[in-house]
């Protein structure tokens, strides 16, 4: 909700005429309630997972009909089965309308207190970039601990293995995982705009990239250490790093170790617990 009755009030308070989208966006949001303009991202989460998977899927599946090549693909010999696509597009979908839906619902104050802002001036795109690559790395770093302590026996056995499901990711299957896993991830999301606070429409972009398979072409450097993370299994205790690949470097999960000659167990080498994982 805007605090200005008219588009000349609002011209007034910025100080300057409103850009095109400006005008945009009071004429759209000058009488929603915030609360409402917040409840926004449940639809755009589930529009977005709905389209942004669907031209590769459609690519793949035509190109597995014609028993084609899957150039795109990092595991190009890993064909999945239609039912496959569809059973992991309903089991996602449902985790969005279930669980993520109503935290996001129920989040509102966390994001008020936070003062996500939803007037005007609009960011400019230069702040908004700014403000996702700190979101981008403030989420790798807490997401690498979360996925390693996901590595650990009991929450492996419990809630990873799910997104373990799938040895070689596909669009859909980027985001299918256990309903707590999914909320869980939702924390290092949040954790970016908690400590630099933007404006609503940022929000909006920010929580819709976790569910944009973009993120999983292979244009990233994540991509493929996620993309072997699955090759390996459940039991990889490597390559646990999302979007970078800083995480892994660091920390030293990009590489098998070898420590002094003594090979470490599986199950021991994350540094949680031990214990083997399946
Ligand atoms: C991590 O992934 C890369 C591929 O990007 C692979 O070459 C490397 O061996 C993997 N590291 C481990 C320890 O599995
Ligand atoms: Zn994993
Ligand atoms: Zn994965």
């Amino acid at each position: 909700m805007l605090p200005y009755a008219t588009a000349a009030e609002a011209e007034a308070a910025v100080g300057r005429g409103m850009t095109w989208a400006e005008a945009a966006w009071f004429r759209y949001s000058a009488s929603i309630p915030d609360y409402c303009l917040y409840c926004h991202n449940v639809p755009i989460l589930l529009l977005v997972y709905t389209l942004a998977p669907l031209p590769l899927a459609l690519l793949e599946l035509r190109r597995r009909r014609r028993h084609l090549p899957l150039p795109h693909k990092l595991q190009p010999g890993v064909r999945h089965p239609p039912a496959a696509f569809l059973r992991c597009y309903a089991a996602t979908a449902r985790v969005l309308l279930l669980a993520v839906g109503p935290v996001q619902l129920a989040s509102y104050p966390a994001v008020r207190a936070v003062g996500i802002r939803t007037g005007l001036p609009l960011p400019s795109a230069g702040e908004t970039a700014a403000q996702v690559a700190v979101y981008l790395l403030v989420e790798d770093y807490l997401g690498y601990w979360i996925h390693r302590l996901l590595h650990t026996p009991w929450a492996y056995h419990h809630i990873h293995r799910v997104h373990h499901e799938f040895t070689a990711p596909m669009g859909y299957a980027a985001p299918y995982a256990h309903w707590a896993e999914i909320l869980i991830l939702g924390f290092p999301a949040f954790a970016g705009p908690a400590i630099v606070p933007c404006h609503m429409t940022t929000i909006w972009l920010w929580f819709k990239l976790p569910f944009d398979p973009t993120k999983y072409i292979p244009l990233y450097g994540g991509v493929e250490y996620h993309d072997y993370h699955h090759f390996v299994g459940g039991h990889s205790q490597s390559n646990f790093s999302s979007v970078f690949t800083f995480c892994d470097y660091i920390y030293g999960t990009d590489r098998l170790k070898e420590m002094a000659g003594n090979h470490v167990e599986k199950g021991d080498e994350n540094g949680f617990g031990n214990g083997k994982q399946d």
